[in-house]
């Protein structure tokens, strides 16, 4: 039902990808997710993955996982994953929009 749920906000995001992309772009600055990822997450270096080019869906869903303390790694241990599990399901969706658009 969650799933269901997700997969309605993605593709109701991508359906106004000019909000989206905007939000996304801006949170994932905000939420200093830039720190880490680059400035549209393409940067890859040591444990960090390139996220840039996952799927918009994938996306959210991993950070879904780390906020529900799912999905564990390295992140989840540094400082930075408080910021994740503050996002909300709308915050998630836009930056996973704004990673996952072409
Ligand atoms: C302190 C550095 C750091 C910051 C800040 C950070 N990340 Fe990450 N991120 C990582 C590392 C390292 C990994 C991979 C290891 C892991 O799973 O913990 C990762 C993994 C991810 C993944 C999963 C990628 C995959 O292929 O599994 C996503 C999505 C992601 N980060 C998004 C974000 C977002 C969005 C933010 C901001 C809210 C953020 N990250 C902030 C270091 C960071």
């Amino acid at each position: 039902m969650k799933k269901m749920l997700l997969t309605a906000m993605i593709t109701a995001s991508l359906m106004v990808p000019g909000l989206a992309l905007a939000d996304g772009a801006k949170l994932f600055k905000t939420k200093g997710c830039t720190a880490c990822h680059g400035a549209d997450g393409s940067k890859k270096s040591g444990a960090i993955p390139k996220i840039k080019g996952q799927s918009a869906e994938q996306i959210a869903k991993d950070l879904t996982n780390y906020k529900n303390g799912i999905k564990k790694g390295p992140m989840s241990g540094l400082m930075m994953n408080k910021k994740i599990k503050s996002l909300t399901d709308e915050e998630i969706t836009a930056i996973a929009g704004f990673l996952g658009g072409k």
